[in-house]
């Protein structure tokens, strides 16, 4: 049984290898009658493309996306129009070199997916690990452009908060901050810091972990499948499936255990236009699993790049050890251009929760 898929109304299926022809996705169950540019895909794809400062892997890719399917085509030549059926979306790898990795095909990589692959599938492909390259994430964060769609009136963002011990000054908080600078950081002062440490980790071969924080605005409340598909579950599955990935929180997180119950709850009064309001939203937009219509908010932290120049020590597959350094061209911190991958997921999640919320009450339009 293989598992390449996710989401139950909203289903992403990814298909293809970081050192193959193409890689891309199938979306299937979007809706009918969504109009998207190309360009509309692109902007997030570009976002999420390596070589684009020094803070991050040389490797150019174009990650240019075609669509293959599911779409009528508009006379104006740029607008597609979804027909419901499945929409496939296609990205040419056109920089692979699978040379750099021909040392390590029987080393396993501490930290990697190498042994585990191996452990498992009995192969694996060593030519920039396969299925278990970041490179099959451009395909999610272009079924996360369409479902950005299905709910148009939703923001999605997403900001790194933390790089090694370098925490960002929430007082500086800018959303308009964050396309400024190399890092997606929201705090202008932090640039710098950031810019500092990394070029010294980077001279050093070496690598290191971050945390990003991604907001959903403009969700209804309402969403959420309780008990075994509740919304912060399937947030946090989705983003705890994104590569390196070894932490989520929602809303208040990890921080709630030094909470009382005082500060934590979040209180309720009635607004103004006479519909109910959160005083605070340590819940992270989440109450049962439901979303309540404040922004939802999750953090997930990302462990350093374990492909580094430093020598370290390790097996090979005939178990003998092995003094293993790992050349070729690797993100110093892979938390950088994991800001759009989970800002995919997170808007994944929601569409295929708005979807399956329709089937469940047909409340919301
Ligand atoms: C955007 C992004 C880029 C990544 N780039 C690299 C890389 O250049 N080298 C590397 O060893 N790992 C990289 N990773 C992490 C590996 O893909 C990941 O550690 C590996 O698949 C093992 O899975 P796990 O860390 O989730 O256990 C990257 C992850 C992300 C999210």
């Amino acid at each position: 049984m293989s598992h390449n898929t996710f989401g139950h109304m909203f289903r992403v299926t990814t298909w293809g290898e970081s050192h193959g022809p193409a890689l891309g996705c199938v979306v299937d169950g979007c809706p009918p009658g969504i109009a998207f540019t190309l360009e509309d895909i692109q902007t997030f794809l570009d976002r999420r493309k390596p070589g684009q400062s020094r803070f991050v892997t040389q490797r150019r890719e174009a990650d240019e996306v075609k669509v293959l399917s599911g779409v009528l085509p508009q006379d104006d030549g740029v607008t597609f129009i979804t027909t419901g059926t499945p929409i496939s979306l296609m990205i040419e790898n056109t920089d692979q070199r699978s040379k750099d990795y021909g040392e390590i095909s029987r080393q396993y990589r501490p930290g990697h997916a190498d042994y585990t692959y191996d452990v498992k599938y009995g192969l694996r492909d060593y030519r920039g690990g396969g299925r278990s390259s970041a490179r099959e994430t451009a395909a999610r964060v272009a079924a996360g452009a369409l479902a950005r769609k299905v709910l148009p009136d939703v923001s999605y963002r997403g900001a790194l908060v933390q790089i090694g011990k370098h925490r960002v000054n929430r007082a500086n908080w800018n959303w308009n901050e964050v396309d400024n600078n190399a890092f997606f950081c929201p705090d202008a002062e932090m640039v710098p810091v950031w810019e500092a440490y990394l070029d010294e980790i980077r001279k050093a071969g070496s690598s290191v972990g971050a945390v990003i924080e991604v907001v959903a605005e403009g969700v209804p409340a309402g969403l959420g499948a309780p008990i075994y598909a509740k919304l912060d579950q399937e947030i946090a599955a989705g983003l705890m499936s994104i590569n390196a990935v070894k932490g989520v929180e929602i809303g208040e997180g990890f921080n709630s255990a030094e909470l009382t119950g005082e500060e934590n709850a979040d209180e309720m009064r009635i607004g103004n236009d006479g519909r109910p309001r959160f005083l605070s939203n340590h819940a992270g937009g989440i109450l049962g699993g439901i979303s309540t219509g404040e922004p939802i908010v999750a953090r997930f932290a990302v462990k350093p790049t374990s492909s580094i120049l430093t020598t370290r020590q390790s097996i090979d597959r005939d178990g003998k050890e092995v003094e293993l350094r790992t050349k070729g061209r690797h993100d110093p911190c892979v938390g950088i251009r994991a800001v759009p991958i989970g800002e995919a997921m997170l808007a994944c999640t929601i569409a295929d929760h708005y979807l399956r919320d329709r089937g469940q009450t047909g409340r919301l339009g």
